[in-house]
Order: structure tokens, then C-alpha cells, then sequence
């Protein structure tokens, strides 16, 4: 069925929203591999909504180390993940600078992880 088909069947009647012609149709990139990873977006989406890059940036220091930096220090520490997470958590002063991170209290652990893992990646 062509998209266009598919979009009358709908507005017409004869099909609902959730035949899965109608989905594969107004959707043409399900099931290939799409050129931006979910989890990506995903990680961008956590990073402004939590104002992150208002004092991070991938690769210069802002107010907050680059994420960069902060993967190349943790490149050789297999308590990477946990410390950093801790980091992200609880906030803390000390290991970059006089300036505090702001603790994040409120982030699920799938979005600590989410975050943590992408920042060590950098
Ligand atoms: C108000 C500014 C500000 C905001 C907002 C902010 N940070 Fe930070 N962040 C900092 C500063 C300053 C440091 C350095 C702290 C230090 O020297 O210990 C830092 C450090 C870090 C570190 C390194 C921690 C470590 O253990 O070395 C990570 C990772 C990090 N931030 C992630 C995040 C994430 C993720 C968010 C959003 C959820 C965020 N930051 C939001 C200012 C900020």
C-alpha cells in the first residue's frame, strides 16, 4: 500500500490508524536501521531537559568539565561508571575545579545510566 493509500484509507474510513500497512506506511524507516541511534536522541533529550549542556559541552570546558575530559579520566578506572554516576547524583566540588556540580537527586537510574554511559564514551 503507498503512503498516499494509505493516508485515505484512514481519512476514509476503510482503514484504521493501527493496520499495520498504515504504520508501515506513514512510517518508512521502521524496521531499517535508522542513521541516528535512539539512544542518542535519547541522551540529548535527558541532557536539555536537565539544563547539562547549559554547563557541559562534549569536547570545551564550559562551567563543567567537557565530557571529553571527563571519559579520558575515566578511560582506565573500572569504577568509571559507578563514580560517575555517583557524580551525577550527588553533585560535588573538588575534582574539576572550586566550582560545584549541582546534584540530580531526581533522575531514575535508566537515565543515570543512560547519561553516565554516553559522557564516557566521549
Ligand atoms: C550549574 C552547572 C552544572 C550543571 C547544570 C551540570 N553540571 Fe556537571 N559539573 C559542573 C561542574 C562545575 C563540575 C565539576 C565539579 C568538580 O570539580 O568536582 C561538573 C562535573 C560533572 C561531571 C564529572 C564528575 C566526576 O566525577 O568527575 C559529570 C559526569 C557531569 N558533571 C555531568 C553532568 C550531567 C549529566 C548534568 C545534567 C544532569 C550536569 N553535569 C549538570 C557543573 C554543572
Amino acid at each position: 500500500m503507498s503512503i498516499i493509500g494509505a493516508y485515505l484509507a484512514v481519512t476514509y474510513g476503510s482503514a484504521q490508524a493501527s493496520d499495520a500497512d498504515v504504520q508501515a506506511a506513514s512510517n518508512p524507516s521502521a524496521g531499517q536501521p535508522s542513521a541516528t541511534p535512539v539512544a542518542k536522541v535519547d541522551v540529548m533529550a535527558l541532557l536539555q531537559s536537565n539544563s547539562c549542556l547549559s554547563c557541559h559541552a562534549i569536547d570545551h570546558k564550559v562551567v563543567g568539565p567537557a565530557y571529553h575530559d571527563v571519559a579520558t579520566r575515566y578511560a582506565n578506572d573500572p569504577q568509571a561508571q559507578a563514580k560517575v554516576t555517583a557524580s551525577i547524583q550527588h553533585g560535588g566540588t573538588g575534582k574539576w575545579g572550586d566550582i560545584p556540580m549541582p546534584p540530580f537527586a531526581q533522575l531514575n537510574p535508566d537515565d543515570l545510566h543512560t547519561l553516565t554511559t554516553f559522557i564516557l564514551d566521549q
